[in-house]
């Protein structure tokens, strides 16, 4: 029974002070900065850094240099601040939790900062090819069909694009798909032209092509629908104006007829 109340308390002990957890993106080759966010007692016993929770990364203790711990030689940097450390030249496999520990007399050990890492390398080109196209131009109907592939190195995306009497649209919306390395792959309608996109949190590639050269009899959906709204807007405006100027006039016919019955 004791033993379940001390090992609670343990766990209450190791919960205290929980930490926020920031979440980075950082590029590979890229530096970061872990500061540790919050006062550190002046009687402190040890301030450490460690990585997963198991790794050391750098130890501090009073009135000495810090130590920095194999795994991290030559790739740990100090600045200025109290027990930040700068993380160098950062790589894929340095992806993880990093924790920062303060041990002290008065507070135990707390854990005044938490940071989740995700080192991400640039992402792959694309490309953007039309594998069809599929026009039909007659008295009855007029439609064109294009269908697209999206390839960066590992993955690829099919999309059909149909337009029908100058609007285009994509056969089930925007097509997307996530790669290996965490990546999305995105292939899209945007301002007449088709989009294909290859992006993660810190780095994207692009890839696109308009439509009307392949469906000549479109010169983009959207930008002719913004012509046709702005036609409408022009025709609403004039004619509120001219029913304002009828009512305006038959008002003042109206009114010379009441004055003259009196
Ligand atoms: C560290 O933990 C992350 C998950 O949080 C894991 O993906 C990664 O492989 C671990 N790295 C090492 C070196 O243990």
């Amino acid at each position: 029974m004791s033993v379940f109340v001390i090992l609670g308390l343990l766990v209450c002990i190791e919960a205290q002070g929980p930490s926020a957890v920031t979440t980075v993106f950082v590029q590979k080759g890229d530096d970061l900065i872990l500061n540790v966010h919050a006062d550190v007692p002046e009687e402190f016993l040890f301030v450490d850094w460690t990585f997963n929770k198991t790794v050391d990364v750098v130890l501090f203790v009073p009135d000495e240099e810090p130590t920095v711990f194999p795994d991290f030689t030559g790739r740990i940097e100090f600045p200025g601040k109290k027990f930040s450390v700068i993380l160098k030249n950062l790589q894929e496999a340095d992806s993880g939790v990093y924790t920062a520990r303060v041990s002290s007399f008065a507070g135990g050990v707390q854990q005044p900062a938490e940071y989740k890492v995700t080192v991400q390398g640039p992402v792959s080109p694309v490309e953007l090819t039309v594998d069809s196209v599929d026009s039909v131009v007659s008295r009855s109907s007029d439609s064109c069909n294009l269908t697209v592939t999206c390839s960066t190195q590992h993955s690829h995306i099919s999309s059909t694009f149909r337009c029908v009497s100058g609007t285009c649209s994509q056969e089930g919306g925007e097509q997307s798909e996530l790669t290996t390395s965490g990546a999305s792959l995105r292939v899209y309608l945007l301002y007449g032209a088709i989009i294909c996109n290859h992006s993660n949190q810190v780095n994207w590639t692009e890839d696109f092509k308009r439509i009307e050269p392949f469906c000549p009899q479109y010169a983009g959906s959207e930008g002719s629908s913004a012509g046709t709204s702005v036609y409408l807007v022009k025709m609403v405006v004039f004619s509120v104006g001219l029913i304002i100027m009828v009512s305006a006039v038959i008002t003042v016919h109206l009114m010379e007829k009441f004055k003259k019955h009196k």
